[in-house]
């Protein structure tokens, strides 16, 4: 029997076109920027006005997605390389120091790195590897957020997103310390919506994307066939209006970024 779907709200609604000012002032920092998602979600709320914070763990590749956004114009983007998987919480002050001194102010936060670790039995588990996982997937969504939180609260529609993935943290075999967690992260995330419901005006959302022609992708489904996904550009739209002004209307929740 396959697990029952939970309800989100599918974004974004049918004819939407994200604006070039949509974001405009203001400022997002993506994790995991140089991913399918992540970086998908740093061209299109660039080319939508924002200033883009991009933290990733490659100067290299962060490089490479600062060519691509100056190149189509639109909004600043700004590099920020760090490694999740090692980054201690003096790290985290430190760039919550940094944008404060900036911005004074963060409206967005999106949480798009997540490392894999393979699908691997638990009894056999590899320690090192289930650490990294856990540093990357949940610590760093922790120490992050609660770095952020202050500048978050200073911005007037600030936006904290958890990315999901329904079919790995329901408990099925081998999904392993990725599994386990994104299911840490998905209460997480309802934890801190539900703390910061009546003391922030702050929206916290769990962006479903469905599945994405990825480099995690290809390391979950070995033997998928590439058609079985699709591009992760396809979530631009979603992820424009919900980090926007339209998204405010929505408030915190499940909201589901699959193409129609
Ligand atoms: N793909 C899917 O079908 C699917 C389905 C459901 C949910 N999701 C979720 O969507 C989100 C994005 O995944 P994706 O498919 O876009 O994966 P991806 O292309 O593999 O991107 C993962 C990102 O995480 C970064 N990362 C990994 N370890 C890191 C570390 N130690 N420090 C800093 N950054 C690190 C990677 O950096 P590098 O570029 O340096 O490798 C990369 O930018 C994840 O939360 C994933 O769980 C994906």
């Amino acid at each position: 029997m396959s697990t029952p779907r939970a309800v989100r709200t599918q974004v974004p609604p049918e004819g939407y076109a994200p604006a070039r000012d949509e974001l405009a002032g203001r400022v997002i920092l993506i994790t995991g920027s140089t991913g399918g998602l992540g970086r998908v979600a740093a061209l299109a709320m660039a080319a939508s006005g924002a200033e883009v914070v991009l933290v990733g763990r490659s100067l290299a590749r962060l490089q490479g997605l600062y060519d691509d956004i100056e190149a189509a114009g639109g909004g600043r983007a700004v590099l920020y390389p760090m490694n999740l998987g090692g980054a201690q919480p003096d790290d985290y002050a430190e760039l919550a120091d940094r944008l404060g001194n900036e911005y004074g102010r963060l409206d967005g936060l999106l949480h798009g790195a997540a490392a894999f670790g393979g699908l691997t039995a638990l009894s056999g588990y590899p320690l090192e590897r289930w650490a990294e996982v856990l540093q990357v997937n949940l610590n760093a969504c922790f120490l992050l957020t609660r770095a952020l939180l202050p500048l978050l609260g200073s911005a007037p529609d600030p936006v904290i997103a958890f990315v999901d993935d329904e079919g790995a943290r329901s408990g099925g075999a081998y999904w392993g310390a990725y599994g386990i967690t994104k299911a840490a992260v998905d209460t997480f995330s309802r934890i801190l919506a539900d703390e910061l419901e009546c003391n922030s005006h702050a929206r916290v959302l769990r962006l479903d994307p469905g599945p994405m022609r990825t480099a995690l992708r290809a390391l979950a489904y070995p033997a998928e066939s590439p058609a079985c996904a699709s591009a992760p550009a396809e979530r631009a739209p979603g992820l424009v209006f919900l980090f926007g002004p339209h998204g405010r209307r929505l408030g915190s929740g499940a909201f589901d970024l699959r193409p129609r």
